[in-house]
């Protein structure tokens, strides 16, 4: 890893060592909230700017330049990985993503591929030219979904509130969703493995959906493989990153999958939850994110609330407990970031 990369406040912290003040980067920092991303959306589709190593570079790059944050996430989806499997995959304006073939069937199953990873190299070339781009300003994020939310999209044939085909599938052919979290898994391995061999400096597993399990079925159906994920990847000094919704109450359980953060969602107090953790493990969040709809002073005094609480503990990186929303004003994203920097235990 590049020297100063490797000395950097996020891979510290992500390292559980001593930072002299919380690193920020936030969850869709690179996204609908921006003009400059607008620029790029009106004249390309989403998965053409996912695919096209140049704009996903151009895309990172935003949030870099524009809000001087301290890592950049590599611009992409979770769902790629699906749609290299045989996913029909699409991106509706308001309507989020679209598989036009769920996968609901043991033949539908079957037909999912799990040689694909020659099929990602697109995303390997954008870690490429994103980090040529960087040239070790601050360390790059790569990531992937976890099985269970890419499942639960697979099976719905995109977004959903209840969970419906999922929980269906789940319950009544237990055998049937195992093949196909099985055969995710195997993709999701290889695929992080491709980022690491690209040059990524950190890993997230984003499992936005595992909110909606049961503590037995999250340890089933989504903990068993994040822990496979995690025990598969070639880490080298590649810090993982384990995000979950719900991980407030599933934090024992991954915990015990071996990533070097946990990413916490809103509703804990993250420094009760970081004292509950074992030695090593840091923390990533957790600020509510909705509170951008409140003024700049309220935006600042929590964030402050939540540093202060948090001092004296090595490993913690801010985040938002979920990603920035289209419609949050840049200007206070922004005086967000500004202040976080300005902040010293
Ligand atoms: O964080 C970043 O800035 C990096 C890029 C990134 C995107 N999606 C860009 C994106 C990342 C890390 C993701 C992960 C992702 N994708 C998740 C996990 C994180 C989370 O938010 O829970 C999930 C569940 C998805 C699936 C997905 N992709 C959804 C549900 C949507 C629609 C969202 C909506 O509100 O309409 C997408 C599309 C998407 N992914 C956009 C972006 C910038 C919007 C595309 C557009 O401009 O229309």
């Amino acid at each position: 890893m590049n020297q100063n990369v490797e000395n950097s406040l996020f891979i510290r912290a992500a390292q559980s060592k001593q930072t002299e003040r919380p690193p920020v980067w936030m969850m869709r920092q690179a996204g609908r909230f921006m003009p400059e991303y607008w620029e790029i959306k009106n004249k390309y589709s989403f998965l053409e700017m996912c695919k096209t190593p140049e704009l996903a570079a151009d895309v990172t790059m935003l949030p870099v330049d524009l809000l001087d944050i301290d890592a950049a996430i590599l611009f992409s989806d979770i769902l790629v990985t699906a749609e290299a499997m045989g996913g029909d995959l699409s991106f509706e304006q308001g309507v989020g993503p679209r598989f036009s073939n769920p996968v609901r069937s043991k033949a539908d199953a079957d037909a999912l591929r799990t040689d694909v990873v020659d099929k990602l190299q697109y995303v390997a070339d954008a870690v490429k030219e994103t980090q040529s781009r960087l040239n070790g300003r601050i360390p790059l994020i790569g990531f992937a979904g976890a099985p269970f939310t890419v499942l639960s999209y697979l099976v719905e044939g995109g977004g959903t509130k209840d969970f419906k085909k999922t929980k269906r599938l789940m319950h009544n052919n237990p055998e049937l969703a195992h093949l196909i979290l099985s055969k995710i898994t195997k993709v999701t391995i290889d695929y992080l493995n491709m980022q690491i061999e690209a040059g990524v400096n950190a890993l997230q597993i984003f499992d936005s959906w595992a909110q909606a399990l049961s503590w037995d079925d999250y340890e089933e159906f989504s903990h068993r493989y994040i822990k496979e994920i995690i025990a598969g990847l070639n880490r080298q000094n590649v810090p993982i990153i384990s995000f979950g919704k719900g991980s407030s109450v599933f934090a024992p359980l991954m915990a015990e999958a071996k990533p070097d953060v946990i990413s916490v969602d809103w509703n804990a107090n993250l420094r009760t939850l970081k004292d509950s953790l074992p030695a090593g493990i840091a923390v990533q969040g957790n600020l509510d994110p909705y509170i951008f709809y409140a003024d700049k002073e309220v935006i600042k005094k929590r964030i402050y609330k939540l540093f202060d609480s948090m001092r004296g503990v090595d490993g913690y990186i801010f985040n938002l407990g979920h990603g920035i929303m289209p419609d949050f004003s840049f200007d206070k994203v922004k005086y967000a970031v500004d202040a976080i920097k300005e902040y010293r235990y």
